[in-house]
């Protein structure tokens, strides 16, 4: 059963004009790190962690200054995720992209991994830790172009943006911050274009990120069909083909907003859906 859908899934996208893929923490705990709402994710363990980082965007509202100091401070919840390596699954997602099958990548994740997986067309939606970004003008910068220690030394934070002179702050979208426009933009755009939507490894719970879907199911093609009298007639069909694999259920899935749900780790499935994909392309 599981490998029909797997070969299934395979066949969709063999099939597919313009596939993208949408990620998220589940696709990189098997690199590691922790998920934020699985049974072992970060919020599941640590409501109170989740309540502090709702107010993360507010205080840097408030006083950048001590954001940062708390921020230079205090370790990531998601420990330090520079050290970590992609897996068999962002590997895949890369194999497919190099196969001309996937053309873009929309992640959540904050953690690089689709890019050292060799992922050319990323957009980060929640922004990345490896970079920094101003709030004014949204260019953005790698975190070593600012010696943020020594600006902590000598209190001088928060850094100030060399090109605009505004306030930079880490490029990873805080809860109730708006997503940068460029990404939002972007990311609509992927939505509107695609055909084909692979939804790896996130609870689908977070907005704006899980309106995507949303957008994609509402639009229709319309296709000759022949009706139950035997006469042809032009009918609206769902133009897109929604795929998620996940470890459990989410409201996607429940909702009907995806066609079908392989449920599972997508380090063991995503490899598996590559090389049917290879073999129905020989
Ligand atoms: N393979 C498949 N699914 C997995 C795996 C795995 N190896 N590991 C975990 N999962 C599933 C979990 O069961 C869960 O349904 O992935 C999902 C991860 O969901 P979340 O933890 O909610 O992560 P995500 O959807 O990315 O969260 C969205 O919320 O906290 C914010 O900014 C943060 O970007 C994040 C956003």
């Amino acid at each position: 059963m599981m490998e029909q859908m797997i070969e299934r899934a395979a066949q969709d996208l063999v099939n597919s004009k313009y596939a993208i893929a949408l990620t998220g923490a589940g696709i990189s705990t098997e690199s590691g790190i922790p998920d934020f709402r699985g049974p072992s994710g970060v919020w599941t363990k640590d409501p109170e962690a989740e309540r502090r980082a709702y107010r993360s965007y507010e205080i840097f509202m408030e006083d950048p200054r001590v954001w940062w100091m708390e921020r230079l401070t205090s370790p990531s919840p998601l420990g330090d995720l520079e050290s970590r390596s992609p897996n068999s699954g962002h590997y895949a997602l890369a194999e497919l992209e190099e196969l001309g099958i996937l053309k873009c990548i929309i992640t959540q994740n904050v953690d690089g991994l689709h890019e050292k997986a060799g992922m050319h067309n990323i957009l980060e939606y929640h922004g990345s830790v490896l970079k920094l970004r101003c709030t004014s003008c949204i260019s953005r910068f790698r975190r070593d172009e600012f010696d943020l220690e020594k600006l902590l030394r000598e209190d001088k934070l928060p850094p100030q943006c060399p090109r605009c002179g505004g306030i930079v702050k880490t490029d990873g979208v805080a809860f109730g911050e708006p997503i940068p426009n460029d990404v939002a933009r972007q990311s609509l755009e992927e939505a509107w274009k695609c055909d084909l939507m692979l939804i790896c490894g996130t609870s689908a719970v977070v907005f704006p990120f899980a309106s995507l879907p949303r957008i994609a199911r509402q639009r229709t093609v319309e296709q000759e069909r022949k009706n139950n009298t035997g006469r042809y007639g032009v009918e609206a069909v769902p133009a897109v083909t929604i795929i998620e694999v996940n470890a459990e259920p989410t409201p996607l899935t429940e909702e009907g907003i995806s066609d079908y749900l392989i449920q599972g780790k997508t380090g063991e499935i995503l490899p598996r859906m590559v090389e049917h994909v290879k073999k129905f392309m020989l």
